[in-house]
């Protein structure tokens, strides 16, 4: 038989290799089939007019791949027996299927079988979506380097780590970080890499809350907190807050004793409001008296806009009853999904056993690349950068609710994070104003996801994604929708 192939001494790849990837790619592509005979080596070799060892080596090397075979006196022959079909199940396109067996779920499992499923924001022209970062200004560049920089060091990043607490110089780097940033008082030992911040949220609600027990928790407040809490059954005991956030009084006058309590002090999630210092003081007073364990997640603490940061909870007073709880998702990127807990000492041990059973550890190369981006100084001069950025889209958004909206706003939670509440007095329900929103490109959010009790006319926007020109016309053409001005 004939075999055209095409061949081009003027290119890198060595004309071998060039027969033996056509041939494959013929074979792949079902042009040569299975049985097929192929040429001898030497015809193959007279009409491409290269050597016989150029073509023998193209087809050792197919041989060997498992592609041809050769039959003693017969020739050589694409293989019966492919070896794409021994890694395949099935060389069938895959598609959904239907089971009709029963599943017979824990009691877990049909908790969580019966919460709504999450929701996707939708792209929009004018994106106050919150929660997420800026993510065409982080450098990706100096990332891909230091990327390829750790992993042609070693091949350390491929194994198994032996701490499933997790790579010994990030919990380093994140111990210097923390105590200097955010006060925190914590040794290296006592840091555990999460995969970021629900999965320490998971792993603390296992390690201290039974079926029915207590958790108090700001009310409104995270909603991936609160689903975690029912997921395993707890009481939950909303707590409301005010602008000095949690409200120390509710949380004393509860009548079962809480086992948790999850706040978020540096930036009140939704509303904003900063946790004061003597609230933190009582909290911390109250949270010793009642034998409770404070849940601090610090999610977006490190941008602050105007007064200096409060120390963290956890550094505020020695031996305080707080796990405090951190994420990269809001500082690098969520991709990223690597967070970290500071676990009090008499914890260290049981905790890395849950986090070994958990999913044994993150990706040793994310942290140790990570690690560079600590170490290097790379974080801390990201986060001036976009601190600086949130700063003027933060001004804008401000001022563009109070040009447009003007008394009919109210704007909560301004001072730090990466989102505010813009609080509407119009005689629209929520859906309306998310709707007409919608109808003019805008996407905006309700924060009454977020509470536990029935609320209208409170709307999250972040304004981390949008730029300063979007930001006023996305506004502007907010309020023309809803006001009719
Ligand atoms: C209060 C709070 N904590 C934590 C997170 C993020 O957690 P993760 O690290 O799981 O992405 C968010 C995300 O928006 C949040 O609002």
């Amino acid at each position: 038989m004939e075999l055209s192939l095409s061949l081009d001494g003027n290119l890198a790849t060595p004309l071998h290799r060039q027969i033996d990837n056509q041939i494959r790619d013929r074979i792949l592509n079902g042009q040569l089939e299975p049985g097929q005979r192929i040429p001898a080596s030497r015809t193959l070799a007279q009409s491409l007019q290269v050597s016989r060892a150029t073509v023998t080596l193209s087809y050792d090397q197919l041989i060997s791949e498992g592609y041809l075979e050769t039959r003693p006196g017969a020739g050589t022959f694409v293989a019966a027996q492919l070896p794409e079909t021994l890694l395949q199940v099935e060389a069938s396109v895959p598609q959904a299927t239907t089971n009709n067996f029963p599943l017979h779920l824990s009691s877990y499992g049909q908790r969580i079988a019966q919460a709504s499923p999450w929701q996707t924001q939708p792209a929009a022209q004018y994106n106050f979506r919150y929660g997420h970062p800026s993510l065409e200004l982080f450098p990706h560049r100096l990332w891909k380097k230091l990327i390829n920089q750790e992993m042609a060091a070693s091949n350390h990043w491929m194994d198994y780590i032996t701490d499933p607490l997790g790579y010994e110089p990030l919990r380093v780097a994140i111990a210097q970080y923390l105590t200097r940033s955010r006060a925190v008082t914590c040794h290296p030992d006592q840091i555990a890499i999460t995969h970021g911040t629900q999965q320490a949220l998971q792993l603390v609600t296992q390690l201290f809350v039974n079926s029915g027990e207590a958790i108090a928790l700001e009310n409104p407040g995270y909603l991936g907190a609160q689903r975690i809490f029912r997921s395993r059954d707890a009481l939950l005991q909303p707590i409301p807050v005010d602008s000095d956030g949690i409200i120390i009084e509710a949380l004393a006058q509860l009548q079962s004793k809480p086992k948790l309590v999850y706040v978020t002090p540096s930036h009140q999630f939704p509303t904003g409001a900063l946790l004061s210092l003597p609230r933190r003081l009582q909290l911390l007073d109250w949270a010793q008296q009642n034998n409770c364990l404070i849940i601090e997640d610090d999610y977006d603490g490190e941008y602050r806009y105007s007064s200096r940061p409060i120390p963290a909870l956890q550094g505020l007073k020695a031996n305080a009853p707080v796990l405090y709880i951190g994420t990269f998702a809001k500082v690098m990127f969520p991709g990223l999904h690597l967070g970290y807990v500071v676990v009090p000492t008499s914890l260290v041990q049981t905790f890395a056993q849950a986090r070994w059973l958990s999913d044994r550890h993150c990706s040793l190369l994310d942290q140790a690349v990570l690690t560079r981006f600590i170490t290097e100084g790379h974080l801390e001069r990201h986060l001036r950068r976009m601190r600086l950025c949130y700063d003027q889209r933060r001004q804008t958004l401000v001022n563009a609710l109070r040009t447009y909206l003007g008394t009919t706003v109210e704007i909560l939670g301004d001072s730090a994070g990466l989102h505010l509440v813009a609080r509407l007095h119009i005689d629209l329900s929520d859906d309306e104003i998310i709707h007409r929103a919608a109808q003019e490109g805008i996407y905006i959010s309700s924060l009454q996801i977020h509470n536990l009790h029935p609320c209208q006319g409170d709307f999250i926007l972040g304004y981390t994604e949008i730029d300063e020109t979007q930001i006023e016309t996305g506004i502007q053409r907010w309020a023309y929708a809803i006001q009719g001005k």
